[in-house]
This record gives C-alpha cells, sequence and structure tokens, in this order.
C-alpha cells in the first residue's frame, strides 16, 4: 500500500488490544505514531510509538496529550479513535445507570473530544483521515449489550455527521466496525455473557459464529488491514461508511 510513510498518526487505547496493532502496523508501514491509554503499566510496557498516560474521558488529561502529540508529531494525518469498553451484560432491568453512563462514556465522549481535536487539526491542514471504532454491535439489534450497542450505533451517527461536516475540508471519516476479535478482551466478554444468561462460555463462544457467513471470528491484524487501506492512496475517495470486518455477520441473535 503506498502513501503511508510520514504519516502522523494518533490511536485512543494503543496499549494493548487493537489499538497496540494499530500502532504496530502503522509504524511497521513507516508512519510516525503517537498513542494514549488509561493503563500507565501498559503505555510502560509498550516498545513501539510514542505512549502517554490518559484516560480519553478526561478533558483536561486528554487536552495535555494533544499539546504533546502536537509538539512530537507537528501535526497529524490519522486519528484512530479506538478506545472502547464493552460494558455490562444484562437484562435492561438490571443494568445500573452508572453502568449505563460509564459505557457511553468511554465510547462515546471518549470519542468526541479525540475527534473534536482531530477535526481542529485537520481543519487547518485542511486533509486527515479519522477512524472511529464501532463494532457489528453498531448495525444489528444487541440483546443482553444494551449500553454498549447503544454506544457503538452513536459512533456510526457522528461518523456520517463528521464525514458531512468535515468533507468539503478535505477530511475523510470513516467507522470501524469489528466482529468477535480473538484475544483477552472478548474473553472477559464472553465470560460476563456467559453468567449474564446462565449458560456456558463454549455455547457463547459457538453462538457467535452461527450468524456469520464466513464462520469466523476475526484478528486485532484484520482491523489493521483495513485502518491501512483506509489510510493509504487506495482509500482517498472514502468517507462516510461503516465498514464492518466481521466475516459478514447476518444476525447477533443466533
Ligand atoms: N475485541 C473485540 O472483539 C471488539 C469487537 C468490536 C469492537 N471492538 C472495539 O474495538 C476497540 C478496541 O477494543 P479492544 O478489544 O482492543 O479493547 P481492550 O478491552 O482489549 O482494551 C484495549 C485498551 O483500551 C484501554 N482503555 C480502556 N478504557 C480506556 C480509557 N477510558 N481511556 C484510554 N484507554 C482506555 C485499556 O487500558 C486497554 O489497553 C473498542 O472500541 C471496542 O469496543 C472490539
Amino acid at each position: 500500500m503506498t502513501g503511508l510513510a510520514g504519516q502522523r498518526v494518533f490511536v485512543t487505547a494503543g496499549a494493548t488490544g487493537i489499538g497496540a496493532t494499530l500502532v504496530r502496523r502503522f509504524t511497521e508501514a513507516g508512519a510516525r505514531v503517537a498513542f494514549c491509554d488509561v493503563d500507565a503499566d501498559a503505555v510502560a510496557a509498550q516498545t513501539i510509538g510514542t505512549g502517554h498516560v490518559a484516560d480519553v474521558t478526561d478533558e483536561a488529561a486528554m487536552a495535555e496529550v494533544f499539546k504533546k502529540v502536537e509538539a512530537e508529531l507537528g501535526g497529524v494525518d490519522v486519528v484512530c479513535a479506538n478506545a472502547g469498553i464493552g460494558g455490562p451484560a444484562g437484562k435492561i432491568e438490571d443494568i445500573s445507570l452508572e453502568d449505563w453512563q460509564a459505557t457511553l462514556n468511554v465510547n462515546l465522549t471518549g470519542t468526541f473530544l479525540t475527534t473534536r481535536w482531530a477535526a481542529t487539526q485537520m481543519r487547518a491542514q485542511k486533509s486527515g483521515l479519522i477512524l472511529l471504532t464501532s463494532s457489528t454491535a453498531g448495525l444489528f439489534g444487541y440483546p443482553f449489550r444494551s449500553p454498549y450497542a447503544t454506544a457503538k450505533w452513536g459512533i456510526i451517527g457522528l461518523t456520517k455527521t463528521l464525514a458531512m461536516e468535515l468533507g468539503s475540508d478535505g477530511i475523510r471519516v470513516n467507522a470501524l466496525c469489528p466482529g468477535s476479535v480473538t484475544g483477552d478482551r472478548m474473553d472477559r466478554v464472553v465470560a460476563n455473557e456467559a453468567k449474564a444468561r446462565g449458560i456456558s462460555e463454549q455455547e457463547i463462544r459457538d453462538s457467535y459464529v452461527v450468524g456469520v457467513s464466513l464462520k469466523t471470528w476475526v484478528t486485532a491484524d484484520d482491523i489493521a488491514d483495513t485502518a491501512l487501506f483506509l489510510a493509504s492512496d487506495a482509500g482517498r475517495k472514502i468517507s462516510g461508511q461503516a465498514m464492518a470486518i466481521d466475516g459478514h455477520t447476518e444476525t447477533l441473535n443466533a
């Protein structure tokens, strides 16, 4: 893929998981990459990219990070608003206000703060790509995960809206919609959901591919492949899209 060398990239929640893979893959492609993460130990352990410790929901802490990233990179070409938490699993009657608000706060408010800064930077230079991380849960109803599904549908609304608001300044905005990604996070999600629904973890795991055409989970590298494609010259006319990387989900209700 061409056009990635020398790009200035910022990734939220970049110390582990999908974010760490984005940091690694953009770096391998020749980009200069900075990231933030709330987990100080994980930031210290990450040897690729320039890491900063910050919670994406903390406006003051993120303002500090943005200032440092501007100084380090001299601007930004690609921003991956990747931070998100799975939130609680359970019937709507059992979801606490605290859990509801925490899920919307990280997934939506954190993304708002990050994209607001990205827009300011990119409008000044009249170019850029903003990638927001939604989920297949942003494309379908998702029983027992109402706060997460609500937040991830919100991400797609923000993507469509910002693509329209920023397009005339040469800024592209797309959403990445991963399916079930192998790794620690999904191990935790599966355990929680099994407990909430009173069935085994294996039954939950199997149920995740029943409604998937390719009968597969995906990897963080599958997500990074799409991010790099969108940031490359080949993606230059793609904006306002919610791109599912999921083996084609037919239904989440299987
Ligand atoms: N893993 C999946 O199967 C999957 C599927 C669809 C969508 N997603 C989305 O992809 C994104 C990344 O998911 P993941 O699986 O890598 O997550 P993860 O749970 O593995 O967490 C990755 C990192 O996020 C950091 N983080 C959490 N809250 C933060 C905050 N408030 N501020 C800064 N950093 C924070 C953690 O410290 C961790 O290092 C999320 O938006 C998630 O909703 C994941």
